[in-house]
């Protein structure tokens, strides 16, 4: 059963250890705990430690037009304070699920509707079929930022993300392209849409969430569906707890040492 359960959530890192994980939880408490090298990993608000990248690394386009495991759409980031709805990307095992699956999906060579009457070989467009399933979630999301934007000031973020999600949409319904570059085409937009979604939750509600007003200064509901985010800071912790968001909070071993001594 153990190993099931560990291998269900490959790529991660077993649960090493609970540290108190019932009632009145803070950011320092740990649900789960894991060491890589140097670093001790916990977490205030989920018992798994997915895989990330902690230091820097070198990133490059796969076949799909993703970045692989570096891509911020398939791996926690480090929290960023300009970035901070990445965290409320859906996590990609349930997004695979969902019903708007087709967004994460890469068009295959039965998507791509070769062009007739050309000279150039491998000249195509994405077919009728692929973006008639893609039309419903864009109009929605397009749609529920303009309802956004009709009664709150103007979010930058959302209006550019925007922008270029609907440029991406319109080279997709009336562009021709080499099939890869259809395929690096339609990840770029997914992953638009992948961040105009995660903007759009963290403008609406979870920019609000992480406020303490003083009624309760408790962690937040927990977003099981959201990707998360890694931190070396408190006070990143902290928010992303209140807010209700993934967190893994990452120290040294001299310093987790040290936090453990002084409680
Ligand atoms: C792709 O190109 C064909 C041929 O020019 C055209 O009939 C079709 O409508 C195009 N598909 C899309 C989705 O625009
Ligand atoms: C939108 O596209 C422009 C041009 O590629 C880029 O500079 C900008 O950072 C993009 N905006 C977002 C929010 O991704």
């Amino acid at each position: 059963m153990v190993s099931a359960a560990i291998r269900a959530r490959s790529p991660t890192l077993a649960c090493l250890l609970t540290v108190r994980a019932a009632a009145g939880i803070s950011w320092l408490d740990g649900k789960c705990l894991a060491v890589v090298g140097d670093f001790v990993i916990t977490s205030p608000n989920v018992d798994f430690v997915p895989w990330f990248e902690l230091g820097i690394c070198r990133v490059q386009a796969m076949a799909d037009g993703r970045f692989g495991l570096a891509d911020f759409t398939n791996t926690p980031q480090r929290f960023s304070d300009q970035f901070p709805h990445s965290a409320l990307i859906p996590e990609p095992p349930r997004r695979m699920t969902s019903s708007q699956s087709v967004f994460w999906r890469t068009p295959g060579r039965e998507d791509f509707m070769e062009l007739p009457g050309t000279a150039f070989l491998d000249v195509g467009n994405l077919s009728a079929a692929f973006l008639r399933e893609v039309i419903p979630l864009f109009r929605e999301l397009r749609d529920d930022v303009e309802e956004w934007e009709k009664t709150h000031p103007r979010d930058w973020q959302l209006a550019s993300i925007l922008t270029n999600v609907t440029q991406a949409f319109g080279r997709l319904q009336y562009a021709t392209y080499y099939f890869q570059d259809l395929v690096n085409d339609f990840a770029y937009f997914s992953r638009h849409m992948l961040d105009l979604n995660a903007r759009l939750a963290f403008v609406k509600k979870y920019n609000f969430r992480s406020v303490v007003d003083g009624s309760s200064d408790g962690p937040g509901n927990l977003a099981h569906w959201a990707i998360g985010a890694w931190t070396a800071e408190p006070a990143h912790v902290q928010w992303l707890l209140r807010a209700g968001i993934p967190v893994w909070y990452v120290r040294t071993k001299r310093d987790f040492a040290a936090s453990m001594s002084t409680r």
